[in-house]
């Protein structure tokens, strides 16, 4: 049986809280009736406080440290984030991988703090297209995966997101084979690292838009999207969730 989509919107460093408060309202109100759809909105720290959603709608956080607390300034920490209510956390971004230097070793210590403070990761792993290019992309994923995960009991209360980097903010779209290889490996990779990790949800990511969504969620192996530019208008976000539900009610008829 599929998994139940889940569509997360990205909102990177867009949205200030009263704008969010205001965007997130006004989604939930025109999606009152989804019924096989999970919706998570992630907006910068400074508007999760303000944030005040009930399932299906969750919340996340773009990123966060691996410690409780300290002298870290500048950084956010798992039971911070967790009291403001929220209830993910996005990790390894590749915006944070390659403008911000993130190893896949602190993206674990991170992966390891989420579990420990109760919340659940959304690890992002994908690869550049130098490295698709090079015949790395299977390596790359099993890499990330591998030492992302490192260490990790059980992966139940993981969400792992495929967003090829070539694919981000660039309008470009993997193509729907593309995207099924990526997944059948991802889930392959999975499988060897956690056997009886079937029901971990993959999304997919990387210019998910309202005109493509329907394709991308037919793609065997995406159990639904990780989104970002797209997520930050209300007519594109609603759009695609509804596309979502749409195919989840066809699958189940
Ligand atoms: P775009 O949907 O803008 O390509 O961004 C994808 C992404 O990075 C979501 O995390």
């Amino acid at each position: 049986m599929r998994l139940e989509p889940i569509v997360a919107g990205n909102w990177k460093m867009h949205k200030t809280p009263s704008v969010g408060v205001y965007f997130v309202e006004e989604t939930v109100n025109l999606l009152l009736d989804i019924k096989h759809v999970s919706v998570i909105f992630a907006p910068p720290f400074t508007g999760l406080i303000e944030m005040d959603v009930k399932p299906p709608f969750y919340v996340a956080a773009q990123n966060c440290h691996w410690e409780d607390h300290g002298a870290f300034t500048g950084e956010i920490s798992v039971s911070m984030i967790r009291d403001c209510g929220s209830d993910y956390v996005i990790l390894g971004h590749s915006e944070r991988r390659h403008i911000f230097g993130e190893s896949d070793e602190w993206i674990n210590r991170k992966v390891d703090a989420v579990l420990s403070g109760a919340l659940k990761p959304i690890l992002c792993i994908g690869e550049t297209l130098d490295q698709r290019e090079s015949g790395q992309t299977q390596r790359i994923l099993k890499t990330q995966l591998e030492q992302g995960l490192a260490g990790v009991d059980s992966i139940e209360n993981i969400l792992v997101a495929y967003e090829p980097v070539w694919a981000i903010g660039t309008g470009v779209t993997a193509t729907t084979d593309q995207v099924e290889v990526a997944h059948a490996a991802v889930r392959n990779i999975l499988r060897e690292l956690f056997p009886g990790s079937d029901d971990v949800h993959v999304l997919y990511g990387g210019s998910v838009k309202p005109d493509n969504a329907e394709e991308l969620i037919q793609v065997s192996g995406v159990n639904g999207f990780l989104i970002g530019g797209a997520s930050l208008d209300v007519d594109s976000f609603t759009s695609i969730i509804r596309t979502v539900e749409k195919d989840q009610m066809r699958i189940l008829c």
